[in-house]
C-alpha cells in the first residue's frame, strides 16, 4: 500500500451499476484515477461479480455478527479498511440498484454494532471520507433525494463521513459519460481531493 508522510491511504471505490463500464462505473475509474494520481492505492470493487444475498431481518445481527456467509464476508473487511470509500451508483426508480442496495442492507450490521453495541468501525479523523457518484437519465429535482439518504445512512453506519457528491443528470446510454468531458474533470478532481485531506499533500 502507498505510504504518504508516513501514512497509507487506500480509496476504494465500488461500481454499485450492474451494467459494465457503464456511465457511473466510468466516472469512478476517473475518480479512482485522481486520488491514485496524487498518491492514493485505489482499489474498484464490481459489485456485479460478487453474490450478495438480501438482507432476512432476522435481527441476528444485533449480535454484532450477520447469520449469512456469502461475498460479503469478502466485502465487509474492505468497507471496515478504507480510508476513503467512493460509491458509484445509476438511479434506478429514484433509488439505487438492487445489487448495492442488499450490500447497504447487509451492513446493519455496522450499524447495530455502532448504535446498538457501542462498537463502530475505529476510524482516524480524516480518514473517514464517504463520497457518492450519481447518474440517472432525467432531470428532476429530485433525482438523487433517495439515494443520497441511503447513502448518508449507509456511510453513517460505517462511520464514514458523507464528504463529496458528483450528482450527474441527463445521461442514459452506456458510456455517454465519455460526451461530458465536465462532468470527467470533476470526477478527476474529486479523486485529487479526496485524498488531500488525508495526505496534507
Ligand atoms: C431498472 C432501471 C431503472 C431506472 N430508473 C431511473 C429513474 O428512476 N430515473 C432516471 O432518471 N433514470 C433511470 N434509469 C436510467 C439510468 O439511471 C441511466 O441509464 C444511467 O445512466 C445508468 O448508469 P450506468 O450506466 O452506470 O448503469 C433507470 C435505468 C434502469 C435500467
Amino acid at each position: 500500500m502507498t505510504a504518504i508522510n508516513g501514512r497509507s491511504v487506500l480509496v476504494i471505490g465500488i461500481a454499485g451499476s450492474p451494467r459494465r463500464q457503464g456511465n457511473s462505473e466510468l466516472l469512478l475509474d476517473t475518480v479512482l484515477e485522481g486520488a491514485r494520481v496524487k498518491g492514493a492505492t485505489v482499489e474498484k470493487i464490481v459489485l456485479a461479480g460478487f453474490k450478495i444475498n438480501p438482507c432476512r431481518g432476522c435481527d441476528y445481527c444485533r449480535s454484532g455478527q450477520c447469520i449469512q456467509r456469502d461475498d460479503m464476508d469478502l466485502l465487509g473487511p474492505r468497507l471496515e479498511q478504507a480510508a476513503a470509500l467512493v460509491i458509484a451508483s445509476p438511479i434506478f426508480f429514484y433509488g439505487v440498484p438492487a445489487q448495492l442496495k442488499a450490500m447497504i442492507d447487509r451492513s446493519q450490521v455496522y450499524w447495530n454494532r455502532k448504535h446498538r453495541l457501542g462498537k463502530p468501525i475505529d476510524r482516524e479523523p480524516g480518514r473517514n471520507l464517504g463520497a457518492l457518484i450519481a447518474v440517472g437519465a432525467t432531470r428532476g429535482e429530485k433525482l438523487f433525494t433517495g439515494a443520497i439518504l441511503t447513502i448518508k445512512y449507509f456511510f453513517n453506519a460505517l462511520n464514514l463521513d458523507y464528504t463529496r457528491e458528483l450528482l450527474v443528470r441527463g445521461v442514459d446510454a452506456s458510456g455517454a459519460i465519455r460526451e461530458h468531458p465536465e462532468e470527467l474533470a470533476a470526477a478527476f478532481k474529486m479523486g485529487q481531493d479526496l485524498v488531500i485531506p488525508i495526505t496534507g499533500l
